[in-house]
């Protein structure tokens, strides 16, 4: 079989899959995390993997920037591989004061500039994490002494945007984090009843002065790979 972005076969790809945004990212967790994984894509460049963690088969595949690219990659996931549990691992920016870097986001609910599903719901639609994913993940980062924040980020079209007017609304409003991917994974989820949840670790934020050092990237990126692979494998 295959697709035109996937050249995996039937049964290659697991029920539970890691959805980082870079597809080295994927390599380096499949190396790193996973034994006896075997690549299962290349096609433009995004590396997927299959192999098992704690004796339980879990996928891990990069999905690439932004709701477009996101949106074919896990499309086809559950179109075309039955995919079940989807955990996204990504970074974030902060929006909140005390959510400072390293700190672990749990994307409980999205809001978006991005306009697709204006094209498809006659109001606005509201992208929800699965809640036993999200329940089971926040269960696991307590369990490592950790405490992630919960609540809405922002599902943003923009990296390098304009200061629009209005922006300082979504903190007002309870927004927590902002990032480029959410809101199109838990809206494709939903529509193919499948299991969908954000885990993002805070890289920079609109209070944030500092730059991480390569070292406390890797040392939070860990906390967060351990606590998705826990989480996928409790849903294997
Ligand atoms: N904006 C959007 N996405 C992001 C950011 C940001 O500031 N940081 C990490 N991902």
């Amino acid at each position: 079989m295959g697709t035109p972005h996937n050249r995996a076969e039937k049964g290659d790809i697991a029920k539970s899959i890691l959805l980082p945004g870079d597809p080295l990212r994927a390599k380096y967790i499949a190396e790193n995390y996973l034994e006896n994984a075997v690549l299962f894509n290349d096609v433009r460049g995004m590396l997927g993997f299959t192999g098992s963690y704690k004796g339980k088969r879990v996928s891990v595949m990069g999905t690439g920037m932004g709701v477009p690219s996101i949106s074919i990659y896990v499309s086809e996931l559950m179109m075309f591989y039955d995919v079940e549990n989807l955990i996204r691992i990504g970074t974030c920016g902060s929006l909140r004061e005390d959510i400072r870097l390293k700190d672990l986001v749990l994307a409980m609910g999205c809001c978006t500039d991005n306009g697709v599903n204006r094209h498809i719901f006659a109001g606005d639609y509201a992208p929800l994490a699965d809640f036993e994913l999200l329940s089971a993940a926040y269960d696991n980062i307590a369990a490592s002494g950790d405490k992630p924040y919960v609540g809405l980020v922002k599902t943003s079209d923009m990296f390098y945007g304009e200061q629009v007017p209005g922006a300082e609304y979504w903190t007002q409003y309870g927004v927590i984090a902002v990032e480029m991917e959410s809101a199109a994974l838990y809206t494709l989820a939903a529509k193919f009843k499948r299991r969908a949840l954000t885990i993002c670790s805070v890289s920079d934020g609109i209070f944030e002065k500092t730059e991480l050092s390569s070292e406390e990237r890797e040392t939070a990126l860990d906390r967060m790979i351990k606590a998705a692979l826990e989480t996928a494998a409790q849903f294997a």
